[in-house]
């Protein structure tokens, strides 16, 4: 298994040319399940999780030509329709190809995911809502078994809750069903409207896009026509460079960004007391004289997402003060504050509340490990001003979503390498 050492105390600065989305990458690359076409896409990130995809898709029949950022992708010969537990078990969002693959071909098979580090994660309500398009859902032998023989019929949506994966796997069986389809409290992420926007442009109407109301007309599993696109800006990978710039109090600019997608982070660094230059395409973080605490609430786009929560709290260790972070989405998602807690940070947990009081100057290097792929940067971020080395153990969380993460850190000064153990 792979660990990063990163020696703390070096001078952060630079630009940072932020890759294609990851959370945008995978409902698209799970869409073109629904294309007659080849497809190709640009801005692909160099991630695990994409290859975890690919191999998913080349299993289910279909081929590509991947070259690092680039692909071009022919599923019209897909041939099987099961998304297998070794797959499924490596990566959660496997369940993607559920809505295409059961839209397209009248039923699928995926494993059901099971729990994981941030929480349970149940996926009822996907199976709910194509239950309401007219699938026979069942669970056997810890697989979703899924069929409509006379394929998805449009219907009315209502999610209890918000989810992202969820509206993306209803927008995508939508797209192929017969009759229109309105998914109300859909998600509204950069990531969901870039789906749609895609869709959109092969050629399915759906209206409402950007906002918590869907309407979509179903093509009646009429193949879809795809246009060539890019891969919308990581909002979380941008979020996570600016969060370097931060804790070591640093100028540092983040390039190829799109900053309305970047604001409720940049909200919360301006409260902290840094300076945010808005470029069109770039963002640049400028030191804070004192680093003030803030109060963090995470919830659904707009507001500030569960995916920066583990970032800002390592950074709140370096305020002067007392910060409050609500974790609202997952109810699991503080396995980094027991990692942090050993690196010197002063941390407590009441429920779903982490009340982080700053310890500026105070962290030392340890040994710590990773827990998540989200958790595993904070403790990055806080080995960056940590005194001493930290070695950060399982690292493969951080290759499951992070593109080229040493070599961006060492281009700005850091002190990392990566060792086998
Ligand atoms: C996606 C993102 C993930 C991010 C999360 C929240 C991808 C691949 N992953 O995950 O990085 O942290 O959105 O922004 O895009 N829920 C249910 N039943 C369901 C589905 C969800 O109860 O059927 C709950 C979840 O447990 C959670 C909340 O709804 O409490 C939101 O989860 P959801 O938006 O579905 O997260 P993901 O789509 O899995």
């Amino acid at each position: 298994m792979d660990y990063l050492k990163i020696t703390g105390g070096t001078k952060l600065e630079g630009d940072v040319v932020i890759t294609g989305a990851k959370n945008a990458a995978l409902p698209l690359l799970a869409s073109t399940i629904l294309a007659s076409n080849d497809v190709k896409i640009s801005n692909l990130p160099n991630v695990v999780d994409i290859k975890t995809l690919l191999k998913l898709i080349g299993m289910l029949g279909g081929k590509y030509d991947h070259n690092i950022n680039e692909i071009t992708l022919n599923t019209t010969e897909l041939n099987k329709t099961e998304a297998t537990y070794d797959i499924v078990k490596t990566m959660r969002a496997s369940i993607l190809v559920l809505g295409p693959l059961l839209a397209r071909f009248g039923h699928c098979e995926v494993s059901l995911p099971g729990g994981c580090a941030i929480g349970q994660r149940p996926v009822d309500l996907h199976l709910k809502a194509l239950e309401h398009m007219g699938a026979v859902i069942e669970i056997k032998n810890g697989y979703i078994a899924a069929t409509a023989p006379d394929g998805l019929k449009g219907a009315t949506i209502v999610f209890d809750k918000i989810t992202v994966t969820g509206t993306e796997n209803i927008v995508m069986a939508a797209a192929l069903a017969k009759g229109n389809t309105t998914i109300i409290n859909a998600a509204k992420e950069p990531e969901v409207v870039q789906l749609c926007e895609v869709l959109r442009d092969a050629g399915v109407s759906i209206k409402g896009i950007g906002t918590n109301t869907l309407e979509i007309v179903g093509n009646d599993r009429k193949l879809l026509e795809f246009k060539p696109f890019s891969i919308i800006p990581d909002r979380i990978e941008a979020g996570t460079y600016l969060c370097a710039g931060a804790i070591t109090n640093q100028v540092l600019k983040v390039t190829n960004v799109i900053p309305k997608h970047l604001e409720a982070m940049l909200i919360k660094f301006e409260d902290m007391g840094f300076k945010i230059l808005r470029e069109e395409n770039a963002v640049t973080i400028f030191p804070a004289d004192k680093i003030k605490p803030i109060n963090i609430t995470t919830t659904e786009y707009p507001g500030f997402p569960t995916d920066m929560q583990a970032q800002f709290m390592a950074l709140c260790t370096m305020a002067e003060g007392v910060s409050i972070i609500d974790e609202k989405l997952f109810e699991n998602r503080f396995m980094h504050v027991s990692e942090l807690l050993r690196m010197g940070s002063d941390i407590s947990l009441n429920g779903t509340v982490a009340t982080v009081i700053g310890t500026p100057n105070k962290l030392f290097g340890t040994d710590v490990m990773a827990t998540d792929l989200r958790a595993s940067s904070a403790l990055v971020l806080a080995a960056l001003v940590a005194e001493g080395e930290t070695t950060v153990h399982r690292i493969y969380h951080l290759d499951r979503g992070y593109d080229r993460l040493e070599e961006k850190l060492t281009n700005l000064g850091a002190k990392i390498t990566r060792g086998k153990e």
